[in-house]
């Protein structure tokens, strides 16, 4: 009955309704009691008829009570539940819900792309709403992976982009043993792929990074990418499409062959729906089934970014580290501005120049020998030229921190500094907490530094 009035939102009517029933209720027994008993005298009618108006009485003062506590706000808010599913881009019910931290999301479907890469959609296993991110954003999961330590953390670039925001993609490429080593495969890319079924739940920070592409510019935008680094340009591609379809877009990937080549059907439906969007493909090593599939043979170089694009414009480059570097050289040597060239590494193979070799110099003000404290661990060790990182000295130290890009780009590695200052090799793109750094991309500047390690 509770549930019932519950239901009824105009609190007078559930007044009435309240004290209908109790009333009715107290009739009731109370004709039948008189019925049982047999009871003839006035003072037993009497009673039955006071019983019954103070039922009603106390039904509707209930009523009320009811519906004034009913009115009051919920300490707790749960986030509503929905049934979620990806036929199509239905928009997320409610509010768009970030998190902090960790939430556990839902691998809904799983999609081979390529010989090497396979996506997961993932929708949080909460069942409310995901906040949408700028395109080129990328989210860090959690695996608990058998036989590891410890929890394997690792970035992937989201790479769909709908404004509904019913779901993220991940597109993760397989890392094998590098070629002539006997080191062991990629440990959360691997698991990804053998492991990872739908109904599987990962853990994921809000999306982040900004490696981003503002949709609303004017200016023409050039994605270059080649492997795997095509994740955050279909995320950007896409939203351009969507949000300023009038912006001029050359998509510009390089692949070994049509069988490495992830998203030819998509990137050329986006194509389709965008007559603002220029695409060129190159395959390095083209088979014959590939015939009509590309547009040219070799490498993405920037002979042929220049050939393709003759006006100023905006670059955004995403791949193999060499790629990269050869592309930034190039387009700097023909004049862009490096204002207007963005980048983004998967892997911390590309050089950082003058950066990357600052990490061996001696620390400004730290005096030759700093002494870093990693507190948690009860270790002191004396850091010098040459140890690198406060990442890998600590490492070097037996030490097991949990890291995913080691460029400062993610913040997996990010810990609380307790006393000292670090100095930065190069600008964090991480967002770093007060009180905290990004040990991959610093060493010590303070001849102390205490680390909560
Ligand atoms: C911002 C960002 C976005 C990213 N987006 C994507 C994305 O969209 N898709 C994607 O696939 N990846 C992406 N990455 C890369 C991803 O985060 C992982 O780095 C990648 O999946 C490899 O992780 P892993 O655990 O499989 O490999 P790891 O175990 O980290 O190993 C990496 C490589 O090193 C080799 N290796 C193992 N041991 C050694 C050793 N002792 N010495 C030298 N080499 C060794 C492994 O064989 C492997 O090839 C992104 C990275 C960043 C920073
Ligand atoms: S490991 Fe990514 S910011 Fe340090």
């Amino acid at each position: 009955m509770l549930a019932s009035l519950g239901k009824i939102q105009n609190s007078f009517v559930r007044s009435l309704t309240a004290a209908a029933t109790v009333g009715s209720a107290i009739t009731m027994a109370a004709a039948i009691g008189l019925g049982v008993t047999n009871a003839k005298e006035n003072a037993a009618y009497r009673a039955a008829l006071y019983s019954a108006l103070a039922g009603t009485g106390c039904g509707a003062i209930f009523g009320l009570v009811y519906s004034a506590r009913g009115s009051q706000p919920s300490t707790q808010t749960q986030p509503e539940r929905q049934t979620l599913s990806i036929d199509g881009l239905r928009p997320a019910a409610g509010e768009r819900q970030t998190w902090k931290d960790w939430r556990n999301f839902v691998v809904i479907r799983k999609v081979k792309e390529s010989e090497e890469i396979t996506s997961f959609y993932l929708q949080p296993e909460d069942g409310g709403a995901i906040p949408n991110f700028q395109p080129g954003q990328f989210l860090t999961i959690k695996l608990d992976i058998p036989g590891q330590p410890r929890p394997v953390i690792r970035t992937y670039s989201l790479s769909d982009y709908a404004e509904s925001g019913a779901y993220y993609r991940l597109s993760i490429k397989r890392e094998p043993m590098p070629v002539g080593t006997n080191f062991m495969p990629g440990i959360a890319s691997n698991f990804m792929h053998d492991r990872v079924q739908v109904g599987s739940i990962i853990p994921a920070k809000p999306p982040s990074g900004k490696f981003v592409l503002d949709p609303q510019k004017s200016l023409p935008a050039v994605l270059i990418s080649n492997g795997v680094g095509i994740t955050p340009m279909i995320s950007m591609a896409k939203a351009a499409t969507l949000l300023n379809p009038h912006r001029p877009i050359w998509f510009v990937h390089g692949a070994r062959e049509g069988r490495f080549h992830a998203f030819r059907d998509e990137v050329a439906t986006i194509a389709q729906q965008n007559p603002n969007l220029h695409v060129h493909v190159a395959y390095s090593r083209p088979q014959p089934p590939d015939t009509g599939h590309y547009h040219s043979t070799g490498y993405v170089d920037t002979d042929l970014i220049r050939s393709l694009v003759q006006q100023d414009a905006e670059y955004f480059l995403c791949g193999s580290p060499a790629f990269m570097q050869s592309l930034r050289e190039g387009l700097k040597a023909a004049g862009v501005p490096d204002s207007q060239v963005f980048f983004e590494a998967f892997t911390k193979g590309i050089s950082m120049g003058t950066e990357a070799r600052a990490i061996a110099a001696n620390p400004n003000g730290a005096g030759d020998r700093p002494e870093v404290v990693f507190a948690e661990s009860g270790k002191t060790a004396t850091w010098r030229s040459g140890d690198g990182s406060l990442l890998e000295f600590a490492e070097a130290n037996d030490l097991n921190p949990s890291y995913s890009c080691r460029q400062g780009i993610c913040g997996t590695c990010m810990c609380r500094i307790l006393e000292g200052e670090v100095d930065y090799q190069n600008t964090p793109v991480a967002a770093i907490d007060d009180g905290s750094v990004l040990i991959c991309i610093s060493t010590p500047k303070t001849a102390r530094v205490v680390l909560d390690l």
